[in-house]
């Protein structure tokens, strides 16, 4: 099968290299020549575990290539998937279509011999059936289907996703296009995993719901969290307790900060908006975008009362800042919330994370960035760990608060246990324990 893959973001880039694994021949489209050519050379723009390899693997078999020819990597293909962003519109949370328009236009145009034209981006649903209007408009003449194909990778471990996934969700209309979907999914029957097969509009629902839910499982758990602290319960046994009834599940239970990212913050919120326009609200999901907007507004003001009340003239160490460990991703990230607001209270705030300071620089402004934890410590009146990175998972603690002003630490992810941190001399403040 010939893929044409037009865009090499994160969902294009990782999808492309994961389909050439699996035996497709993919090109990788992108309107920007520089880094197409930064591709060719096997500069991966991005961070994620494994894709170097993969993608350096894929070059060399032939497999994957990489061009900013739209129309002939579309004439060759069998398949081409959109995998354009769809970032959140200013102002009234939509997503926003234009990139996902412009290619459907320019595919149109390209189209040679019958081809399924997929979704891989998360698009609102309704967005099918609008490409493959925008088709039949700009070629009357192309032969083809359209097909959703939603994604349901996790940033830092979008490879094993990709590979081994708990389902693939297709939303097509013609046996023809669902032959061809299940050919590029062939080497997951092996793993027997589950192909859902639906209509374009179930598909695209499928993934908004699948995040919304998740985000409410995990702003449901920071709400238990604030409540055990009152109560004087434990939020990681109660986690644990609920989690292992199998009708809940154990995952995404873990209480923090709040949850950010690419996704959650732009689905929750897309999925509100259009529910609103149907005439259907959910207003479950309009709540849990609201609680975790506060939650993560309010993270600051945890750090401040474990420093006793005030930050001003204090220096704060920062542990992490992308969204999540594993990834240099600062999107809808708790510590844009948390940094400028220890900032305005007049804190100065030192930080470290190991691979997102980059990212991080520019949208975080006045702050001494440092070679690793014990530097961001030094000198602190407390340390604020944010982003739960393996390599903060085994810190040297002594040698942590020797470098420290005063030892507090405050544990936004409960990395480590109340008792050892204050076997070792810690004040130490955590979510949703005692
Ligand atoms: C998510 C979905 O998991 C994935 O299926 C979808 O395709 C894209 O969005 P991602 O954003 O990469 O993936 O990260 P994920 O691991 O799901 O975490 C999202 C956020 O939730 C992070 O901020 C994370 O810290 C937070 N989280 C997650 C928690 O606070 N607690 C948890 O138990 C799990």
């Amino acid at each position: 099968m010939n893929i044409a893959m037009i865009g090499t973001g994160y969902v294009g880039l990782v999808s492309g290299a994961c389909f050439a694994e699996f035996g497709s021949t993919v090109t990788c489209v992108d309107l920007n020549a520089e880094k197409i050519e930064r591709l060719l050379r096997g500069e991966i723009p991005i961070y994620e575990p494994g894709l170097d390899d993969l993608v350096q693997k894929g070059i060399k078999s032939g497999r994957l290539r990489f061009t900013t020819n739209l129309p002939e990597a579309v004439g060759e293909a069998d398949a081409v998937f959109l995998a354009v962003g769809t970032p959140s519109r200013r102002g009234d949370g939509h997503a926003d279509l234009r990139f996902v328009e412009a290619a459907a236009m320019d595919v149109a145009r390209a189209l040679r011999g019958y081809t399924v034209v997929v979704t891989k981006s998360t698009v609102p649903v309704g967005t099918g059936r609008r490409v493959a209007d925008l088709i039949k408009e700009t070629n009357p003449q192309a032969d083809f289907d359209v097909a959703s194909n939603p994604e349901f990778l996790r940033e830092g471990s979008a490879i094993g996703d990709f590979m081994r996934p708990d389902r693939v969700v297709i939303g097509c209309e013609t046996d023809r296009a669902r032959e061809v979907l299940r050919e590029l999914y062939r080497p997951l029957f092996l793993l027997e995993t589950p192909i859902v097969m639906t209509s374009l509009e179930t598909a695209e629902l499928t993934k908004y719901a699948a995040n919304a839910f998740l985000a409410t499982k995990i702003t449901f758990i920071n709400e238990v969290a604030d409540l055990c602290e009152k109560l004087g319960a434990d939020v990681g046994d109660v986690a644990r307790g609920m989690g292992l009834d199998g009708r809940i599940g154990k995952k995404f239970l873990h209480a923090g900060p709040g949850y950010g990212g690419s996704c959650f913050p732009k689905d929750t919120l897309a999925l509100a908006r259009t529910a609103q326009e149907a005439g259907s609200p959910v207003r479950l999901v309009e709540t849990v975008v609201q609680i975790n907007d506060r939650r993560k507004g309010a993270m600051a003001g945890r750090i401040m009362a474990a420093c006793g009340g005030s930050v001003r003239g204090k220096t704060i160490g920062v542990l992490g800042v992308a969204f999540k460990p594993n990834t240099d991703d600062m999107r809808d990230a708790p510590s844009l919330s948390i940094v400028p607001a220890l900032q305005d209270a007049g804190a100065t705030v030192r930080a470290y994370d190991p691979a997102a300071m980059h990212e991080a620089e520019p949208l975080l402004p006045g702050v001494t960035w440092c070679g690793n934890a014990y530097e961001a410590a030094k000198g602190a009146d407390a340390v604020a760990l944010i982003t739960e990175w393996n390599e903060f998972r085994g810190l040297d603690l002594e040698r942590l608060g020797g470098v420290m002003t005063q030892k507090i630490f405050v544990d936004l992810r409960n990395v480590y246990g109340p008792s050892a941190m204050r076997e070792q001399g810690f004040v130490y403040r955590s979510i949703g324990r005692q």
